[in-house]
């Protein structure tokens, strides 16, 4: 692979600078995780600075638009106004919604209320009601490049319980982004999300999980939170990937309904929460571009 460049050949990064004073120390490395057996990153997962910055302004939108949300959420509204609210929005600073016609998902924003785990319909016949908890899962295709990002709301006066699954499940994303560090590994983000919920009595989907992103919508890694310290993928800087666990209160299980394919609910109909955030790895350690 990396090997292949001579050492006086230009980097693969795009720096113009000569591969021996770029990132050949860098790939060594890397060859040396994979030669002891692990997951290693491949070059298209790396951004480069470049892409970073338009990634960023990508993020930009998406966390106008869920700031604007937290102001305005309320009791009485029905989803599809948040369907329309992302919509103009991301639309009116430039963006398209990653979602609309995403696989055939027919809207620009996920809206998941209580039971609902992910991929919620917006409809002007979910009228958010006090106690209610909901995602709302956005995602924004800036000049190309993509940001994704999900919050819950707590609608009215929510019960003591469900503010707690909130609550707990919003940190199981900072412990796990704490774990978060180039030469660690994807498991160490993600036994600590999972060590968390369990803690706490919650289980997490085991699924569905998170995903590398920035140039396409999803890409590689798949970041799941059933996995081990020091396993799954080696961390290294310029990768940018999503943690985004979903934490029942109840059992683990979960079914699609068959009527649309997509929207995801609780096999046992208790509350599932989730927080989504786009986090870049760098050299120090880790950057969040997107929540
Ligand atoms: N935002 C979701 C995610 O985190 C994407 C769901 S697919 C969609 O990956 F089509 F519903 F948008
Ligand atoms: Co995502």
């Amino acid at each position: 692979m990396a090997n292949k460049i001579g050492r006086n050949d230009p980097c693969w990064c795009g720096s113009n600078r000569k591969y021996k004073t770029c990132h050949m120390a860098f790939d060594d490395k890397i060859w040396s995780m994979a030669l002891q057996g692990h997951e290693v990153p491949s070059h298209d997962l790396l951004k480069n600075a470049e892409q970073i910055e338009k990634i960023k302004e990508s993020c930009k939108i998406n966390i106008a638009v869920l700031d604007y949300l937290d102001a305005n959420i309320k009791e009485g509204m029905n989803t599809a106004e948040i369907d329309k609210i992302v919509y103009d929005m991301t639309t009116d600073m430039g963006g398209i919604p990653a979602p609309l016609n995403y696989e055939g998902y027919p809207y620009s924003v996920c809206t998941s209320v209580n039971d609902q785990v992910c991929h919620g319909f917006p409809s002007k016949d979910v009228i958010l009601k006090s106690g209610d908890i909901v995602n709302v899962d956005c995602s924004t295709i800036l000049n190309g490049y993509f940001s994704d990002s999900s919050r819950m709301f707590c609608i009215g006066e929510v019960s003591e319980e469900k503010r707690k699954l909130v609550q707990v499940t919003k940190e199981c994303v900072e412990k796990g982004l704490e774990e978060v560090k180039p030469w660690g590994f994807l498991g160490d983000m993600g036994q600590a999300v999972h060590d968390h919920a369990f803690a706490n009595g919650y289980t997490v989907v085991r699924e569905i999980g998170g995903h590398g992103v920035g140039l396409e919508f999803h890409e590689e890694p798949w970041v799941g939170y059933n996995s081990k310290r020091g396993e799954e993928m080696l961390l290294v800087p310029g990768m940018i990937f999503t943690i985004e666990p979903m934490v029942n209160m109840g059992k683990v299980e979960i079914f699609t309904d068959p009527k649309n394919n997509w929207e995801v609910y609780t096999k046992d109909g208790k509350p599932s929460a989730q927080w989504e955030i786009m986090v870049l790895v760098t050299e120090e350690g880790h950057e969040v571009l997107c929540w």
